[in-house]
């Protein structure tokens, strides 16, 4: 039980970002776990959350949580390290006993990786400036030297249809120049929209750095959540990655739906995104 909602494993996962960000979790969470069915909702009126003050930030998180939890969902995922920084506790405070999976950048795992020391993170501008976040580096300080840079202006870049490349990659550039001038071996991608340009930060990186994104790491917690939960979907029967999920974006359906065949592929032409006024 979650606030007096019976928690079914039949139901679906809620999951959420500012914008086809949530997407690449999103994937990650298809191929890991094909027995459970997402509502994902993009919250493209607000997009982007990296540059807005924090309390319209946890604002949002608190909304969505509510919409999402009162849909059924059995679970929620924050597929946005920004909403995460912002509010994965007055999340959980607001619904106790409800899994929430949140989002944070891989520094643990740079941290192990790094052969020179010194590991790259790029995040959103409050992502950086986060409480959340400066804990984080300062736990792993003793193993690594931790360099974060935001980037201001690229989740905007990602979210164009089809996406701008030489303009991402200009202002990729000299983010990229000054971690590998720093020696900079690891870059961890502490944005859910920037796994969709890690070709070009991979390019800028050249050879020898290492890029990782959290996509997987996300949906390996949500299968070990749902089962101490015994909230895991045991159907048998395969079904169509595109039957499993409902979209829903605060902005346009139709532009929603365009980006999402951009970014994962023609096979998602049929999907049906609906519009949501929260
Ligand atoms: N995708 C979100 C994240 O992981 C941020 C996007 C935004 O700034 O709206 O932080």
């Amino acid at each position: 039980m979650a606030n007096g909602v019976l928690l079914e494993p039949l139901s679906p996962v809620g999951v959420f970002d500012s914008g086809v960000g949530g997407l690449s979790v999103l994937q990650a969470m298809l191929s890991h776990l094909p027995g459970e069915c997402f509502e994902f909702v993009a919250d493209e009126r607000y997009l982007p959350y990296g540059d807005k003050p924090q309390h319209e930030i946890t604002d949002r998180v608190l909304t969505l949580s509510n919409w999402i939890r009162n849909q059924g969902c059995k679970a929620m995922v924050m597929a946005c390290n920004t909403a995460t920084a912002a509010g994965a506790n007055q999340a959980r405070a607001a619904h106790a006993n409800w899994p929430i999976v949140g989002i944070e950048p891989a520094v643990k795992p740079a941290s192990m990786m790094t052969k020179t020391g010194v590991v790259g993170i790029l995040a959103t501008t409050n992502t950086v400036a986060s409480e959340r976040f400066k804990t984080l580096v300062e736990r792993f300080d003793p193993l690594a030297k931790v360099i974060a840079h935001p980037c201001p202006g690229l989740v905007e870049l990602i979210e164009q249809s089809p996406m701008p490349e030489n303009a991402i990659e200009a202002l990729l550039k000299p983010v990229l120049a000054e971690l590998t001038r720093k020696q900079a071996d690891v870059i961890v991608l502490g944005c859910t929209h920037y796994p969709f340009v890690a070709h070009l930060i991979s390019k800028l990186a050249g050879p020898g750095v290492a890029v990782i994104e959290t996509g997987l790491p996300v949906a390996k917690q949500l299968k070990a959540r749902l089962e101490s939960e015994n909230l895991v979907n045991m159907r048998q029967e395969s079904i169509p990655a595109i039957e499993r999920v409902k979209f829903y974006t605060t902005g346009q359906p139709d532009a929603f739906k365009k980006k999402l065949v951009n970014l994962l592929g023609s096979e998602w032409r049929e999907a049906k995104v609906h519009q949501l006024l929260v």
